[in-house]
């Protein structure tokens, strides 16, 4: 309990599923947190109810693909709490497209927020978490969190646009550790198919492109789980909580699949 009491935390795309879990259980652990959405009143309405508990929470609304976004982050939450120990980048968008329907507009949509944004996040969050001490004597000066996708590691049918979007969620998170260590970590996790509104949203495309029955494509993901059954944002959640606590401080570069089992390398 409480292991991450006095640790400050900035999460982007925190108003629902995945990024609110993953505010749910650091207010829980302990952190002061920074809750970013583009969606303000998702945010507003979740600091509110972990105000409620006991959090100290700040909530933004901001789209991170502004290019002054990342740095007010930032300057927030140090003007609020001093620093930023550990910065969790899960906004993230998708459109389900067939390969030769994807518009150029798509490709940007997708890119702009998973790859650009998440990187010049990166960027803000390790400029800061350089010009500041550690928590305590002999740790990291921050920890930085990205979420990626198993799609970012294989190439899916009617996801190209998405899935280099999320493979360059894993190159900036291998190049950004190899540049900060020893004073930054970075690492991401690659959930599978995950149980929020992303999905119903996937599944509401995909179905209409294949003509297939609503929540088929789900059904077909969820039946492929080698842990049978459906993924929630708690899962991703708890991988999110150790990766920002003293355990993980040795661990730098890597990205870990949260999925159930379904990709094995
Ligand atoms: N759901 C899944 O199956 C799944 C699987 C693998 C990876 N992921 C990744 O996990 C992350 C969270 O997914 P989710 O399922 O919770 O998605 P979601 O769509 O349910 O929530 C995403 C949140 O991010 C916010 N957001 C989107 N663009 C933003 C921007 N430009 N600036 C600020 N906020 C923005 C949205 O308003 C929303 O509140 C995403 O990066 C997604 O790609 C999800």
């Amino acid at each position: 309990m409480h292991g991450l009491k006095g640790v400050v935390a900035v999460i982007t795309g925190a108003g629902r599923g995945i990024g609110e879990q993953i505010a749910r259980r650091y207010a829980s652990d302990g952190a002061q947190l920074v809750l970013v959405d583009s969606n303000e009143e998702l945010v507003i309405s979740l600091a509110d109810e972990l105000h409620k508990l006991g959090a100290d929470v700040v909530p933004l609304g901001l789209d991170i693909t502004q290019p002054e976004a990342p740095a007010s982050m930032m300057t927030e939450s140090v003007k609020r709490f001093g620093r930023v120990d550990v910065l969790v980048n899960n906004a993230g968008v998708i459109r389900v497209r067939p390969f030769l329907d994807t518009t150029q507009e798509d490709w940007d949509y997708m890119q702009n927020v998973n790859a650009k944004g998440l990187f010049f996040c990166v960027q803000a969050g390790a400029k800061q978490m350089l010009n500041q001490t550690p928590i305590s004597e002999g740790r990291p000066s921050g920890k930085i969190i990205n979420m990626a996708s198993i799609a970012g590691r294989a190439g899916r049918k009617f996801m190209c646009a998405y899935s280099a979007s999320k493979a360059a969620v894993i190159m900036i998170t291998q190049s950004g550790a190899s540049e900060l260590s020893p004073n930054v970590t970075v690492n991401s996790i690659c959930p599978g198919p995950v149980d929020t509104d992303m999905w119903v949203q996937i599944d509401a495309e995909w179905t209409a492109i294949e003509n297939t029955p609503r929540g088929s494509a789900w059904n077909q993901r969820v039946q492929g789980v080698p842990m049978a059954r459906a993924q929630t944002p708690k899962d991703v959640a708890a991988m999110a909580y150790f990766l920002a606590t003293k355990d993980s401080d040795f661990i730098t570069g890597q990205s870990y699949h949260v999925d159930g089992g379904v990709m094995m390398l």
